[in-house]
C-alpha cells in the first residue's frame, strides 16, 4: 500500500481522522503548554515598575468606566513604525499590574501606552474638556464633566484589596493609608510624604487646577504615569532567557 493510500483511508474515514486530528493537536498543546508549569514566571522583572497609586488606579476605573479603551489601545508592537511613532516597544512587565489589560487592537485614537510627559496637564484638561478646542480635526468626545465629579467616596481601600486579590503586590501600609494617600497626590502643598516612599516617587501635582480632587485629577494622573515608569536610557532586555 503506497502512502497515498494511506492517507486516503484517513480521508474517507471521518471517526479516524478525527481520532488522529485529536492526538496531533494534543502534541502540539502539550509541547506549547508543559513548559509553562516549569517556569516561576513568564514575565521578566523590570526596574521600576511599582503598582498604580490609588489616584492612579482611580482614575484607571475612569479611563476604564468611560470607554477610553474603545478608541486607544496600550501596547506598542515591536515594529518599526509603531516604535519610531510611540517609542520603546510594550514590555510585558508593563502592563503585569493592569487587570484586566488595556492592550486592544482598535486604534480609532493614537496608542496610549507612553503618552505619560508627552503633554502638559493643562494641555490634559482642555484636551478632555474639549478635544476640538485642541486638535481642530479631533473626532474624541468631550469629557467636561470628570471636572465636577469630585472624588469622596470611600472605596478606594476596596478597590486597592481587589487588585491585590488578583495578584497586585499591595502591602497592609498601602492598603491602610489608601484614602490619605489618594488626597495627598493631588495636593501638593501638603507635606505628607508617606505616599512618596511606598509608591517609588510617585508624582504628586494638582493634576486639573482646581482646588477639589476631582475624577480629572485622577484620569491625568494615571495618563501621567503610563510608560513613564522604566527608563528606557538604562534599559536592556535580559537576552539570557
Ligand atoms: C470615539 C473614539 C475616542 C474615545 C472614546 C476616546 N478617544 Fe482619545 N482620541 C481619539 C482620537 C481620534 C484622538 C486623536 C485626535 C486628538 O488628539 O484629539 C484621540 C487622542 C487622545 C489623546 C492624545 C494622544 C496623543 O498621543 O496625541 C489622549 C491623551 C486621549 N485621546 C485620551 C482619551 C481618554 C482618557 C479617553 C476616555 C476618557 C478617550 N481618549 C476617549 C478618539 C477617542
Amino acid at each position: 500500500m503506497s502512502l497515498f493510500d494511506k492517507h486516503k483511508k484517513v480521508e474517507t474515514n471521518a471517526s479516524l481522522l478525527l481520532v488522529l486530528s485529536f492526538l496531533v493537536v494534543a502534541i502540539g498543546g502539550t509541547v506549547e503548554i508543559a513548559p509553562l508549569f516549569y517556569l516561576d514566571n513568564t514575565i521578566e522583572k523590570v526596574e521600576g515598575m511599582r503598582p498604580y497609586t490609588p489616584l492612579e488606579l482611580k482614575g484607571r476605573d475612569v479611563y476604564i468606566r468611560e470607554g477610553c479603551y474603545v478608541c486607544h489601545s496600550q501596547m506598542i508592537r515591536p515594529l518599526r513604525d509603531e516604535v519610531e511613532r510611540y517609542g520603546h516597544y510594550s514590555l510585558a512587565a508593563e502592563s503585569q499590574y493592569d487587570h484586566p489589560f488595556q492592550w486592544g487592537s482598535k486604534r480609532t485614537g493614537p496608542d496610549l501606552a507612553r503618552v505619560g510627559g508627552r503633554y502638559s496637564d493643562k494641555w490634559h484638561v482642555d484636551h478632555l474638556t474639549d478635544p476640538r478646542a485642541v486638535v481642530p480635526v479631533s473626532i474624541m468626545p468631550p469629557y467636561a464633566f470628570l471636572k465636577d465629579k469630585k472624588i469622596t467616596e470611600q472605596d478606594v481601600v476596596a478597590l486597592l484589596k481587589t487588585h491585590r486579590m488578583v495578584g497586585v503586590p499591595y502591602t497592609d501600609d498601602m492598603i491602610q493609608n489608601a484614602e490619605a494617600d489618594l488626597f495627598a497626590q493631588a495636593d501638593p502643598d501638603s507635606d505628607y510624604d508617606g505616599l512618596q516612599e511606598r509608591y517609588n516617587d510617585a508624582t504628586v501635582r494638582n493634576f486639573d487646577g482646581q482646588p477639589e480632587v476631582t475624577e480629572m485629577d485622577a484620569l491625568i494622573a494615571y495618563l501621567q504615569v503610563l510608560g513613564t515608569m522604566v527608563d528606557f536610557s538604562t534599559f536592556t532586555p535580559d537576552e539570557s532567557r
